[in-house]
């Protein structure tokens, strides 16, 4: 199946760390550890189109025009609180990064996202911003925390997650086509309490240890 908002990033390292952390029995310190690793790599997919300016620089043999990053910093959000595993791996490649965190916990009667927190850098206005959650599920978290975001009208937005589900990504383009999508793998479909299947299990759980 073809999803026109988003990219699967297709590498043999994120496939095969992808499928050390779907197996029940890799322990929390890989689990942790492998998001860590894989989410450096879809950063690195992600961020690919970031504007560069040239800088007059200085080697120690010449001067030179050299690209560097152009803008404002960028801003990681992530979705409380699995997208926190996403956010560790990121921040080694953009250090320099703000980042702002969304509490949404799903309703386990009715799977719609219910927002207990949000703080988030003061000045979105104009910069690039990636939202960040493993596990694009039903899609209503990131739609909530994309509409709350889009108030503050960042310049652009994009979503990170390890693993989409078909109706996650529809609901997410449904409601925000403007949102590219950056993630590990599409599975099959969710499940009736809102699971990705096959999927990894709760993200949370497993990288916390809470289970
Ligand atoms: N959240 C998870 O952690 N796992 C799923 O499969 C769906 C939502």
């Amino acid at each position: 199946m073809q999803f026109p908002n988003c990219t699967v990033v297709d590498h043999p390292l994120v496939k095969h760390k992808l499928t050390l952390m779907r197996r029940v029995e890799t322990s929390t310190a890989s689990f942790r550890a492998l998001l860590q690793e894989i989410s450096l790599l879809l950063a690195y997919e992600a961020f690919r189109d970031l504007k560069l300016r040239d800088e007059e620089i200085q080697t120690p043999l010449a001067t030179m025009n050299a690209p560097v990053l152009d803008g404002k910093k960028l801003v990681l959000v992530a979705i409380m609180r699995a997208g926190q595993g996403i956010l560790d791996g990121m921040l080694q490649l953009v250090p320099s990064a703000r980042v702002g965190h969304i509490g949404l916990y799903r309703d386990p009667e009715t799977l719609a996202a219910v927002e207990y927190y949000y703080r988030v850098p003061a000045q979105l206005a104009d910069r690039d911003v990636v939202v960040c959650d493993p596990m694009l599920a039903t899609g209503n978290s990131a739609v909530a925390a994309l509409q709350r975001l889009k108030k503050s009208k960042p310049g652009s937005v994009r979503f990170v997650c390890l693993l989409a589900s078909p109706e996650g990504l529809a609901n997410l383009r449904e409601h925000h086509p403007d949102v590219h999508v950056y993630t590990a793998a599409v599975d099959e479909r969710l499940n009736e309490h809102g699971y990705i299947i096959p999927g990894l299990g709760d993200a949370g759980d497993r990288l916390f240890g809470t289970k």
